[in-house]
């Protein structure tokens, strides 16, 4: 008896791949996914690379680059795939920008961004591993889960 259980593959769409294990419905949420879209979800499956992995694959979307970055903030060793008829026309790992514009909250209240004026947020990257990015306004720095709760 065969005792895997795969995920399909599919027609047409994106397969996000690789993710930290755990982090696929975080991944979800901020991908801003409706009825319309068809979606496989894979969590802590084995991944001979990283141990365990999650996997997500979305039927008929294909990401545009403020989605890839901020997957790139939740998890950066994701791999994108892009299928064409049933074919990778396209396999990539995502880099991490070197700026976010409008994606994260600053975390600190006085912030001017916080303040409602028309100021949009904006982060440099100060170090890629573990990521810690900048707030280019009042210095802030943030890094885990105070980024994951300001996307
Ligand atoms: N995939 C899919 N539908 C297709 C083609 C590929 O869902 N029509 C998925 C595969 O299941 C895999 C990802 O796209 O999750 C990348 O495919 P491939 O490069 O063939 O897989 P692997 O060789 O396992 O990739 P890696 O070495 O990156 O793990
Ligand atoms: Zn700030």
């Amino acid at each position: 008896m065969d005792k895997t259980l795969k995920i399909s593959k599919i027609k047409d769409g994106t397969v996000i791949d690789h993710i930290d294990a755990g982090k696929a419905l975080k991944v979800l949420n901020i991908l801003g996914i409706d009825e319309s879209n068809s979606i496989s979800i894979g969590i802590r499956v084995m991944s001979g690379k990283i141990g365990y992995k999650d996997v997500i694959k979305i039927e008929n979307k294909f990401l545009e680059k403020i989605e890839l970055d901020k997957i790139a903030l939740i998890a950066n060793r994701a791999t994108i795939s892009i299928i064409k008829n049933y074919e990778i026309i396209e396999k990539f790992s995502l880099d991490m920008p070197e700026t976010f514009k409008g994606i994260v909250k600053c975390d600190n209240q006085n912030c001017i961004t916080n303040a409602g004026e028309p100021v949009r947020s904006e982060f440099s990257t100060v170090e890629t591993n573990p990521l810690t990015i900048k707030c280019i306004y009042c210095k802030k720095e943030m890094s885990g889960d105070e980024i994951l709760r300001n996307i």
